[in-house]
């Protein structure tokens, strides 16, 4: 049973793998497929076809627990505002086991004026 710890917010959400009901937005299992199926908010303005970077995040903990980087998904993450090691996008970085990420201050900034 992965666990995704979304920080600051420091909400913590439990699923099993394989059993996740999709969502219809980024990769099945993602981090921001984890993130609709319980009801927290982490932006998606493309709707989760790699082709923004409001979903970025960036891992603190269990980096190897999310699947790997594809080039789709490196060359525009690079893009993001604030790009660093261990960015990755939400929609693309499907969650393997347990892992905490930070959604940075720019995009927790556009999530709030959002809601
Ligand atoms: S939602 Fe646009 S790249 Fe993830």
């Amino acid at each position: 049973m992965p666990k995704v710890t979304f920080l600051p917010a420091n909400e913590t959400f439990e699923f099993e793998s394989g059993k996740l009901p999709y969502k219809g937005h980024g990769l099945p299992e993602s981090l921001l497929d984890v993130a609709m199926n319980f009801g927290f908010h982490l932006e998606h303005a493309c709707g989760g076809s790699c082709a923004c970077t409001t979903c970025h995040v960036v891992a603190k903990q269990g980096v190897n627990n999310l699947s790997e980087m594809e080039d789709d998904e490196m060359d525009r993450v690079e893009q993001a505002a604030d790009f660093q090691l261990n960015s990755r996008l939400g929609c693309q970085a499907v969650v393997k086991g347990d892992v905490t990420v930070v959604i940075p201050d720019w995009n927790r900034n556009y999530v709030s004026e959002g809601h």
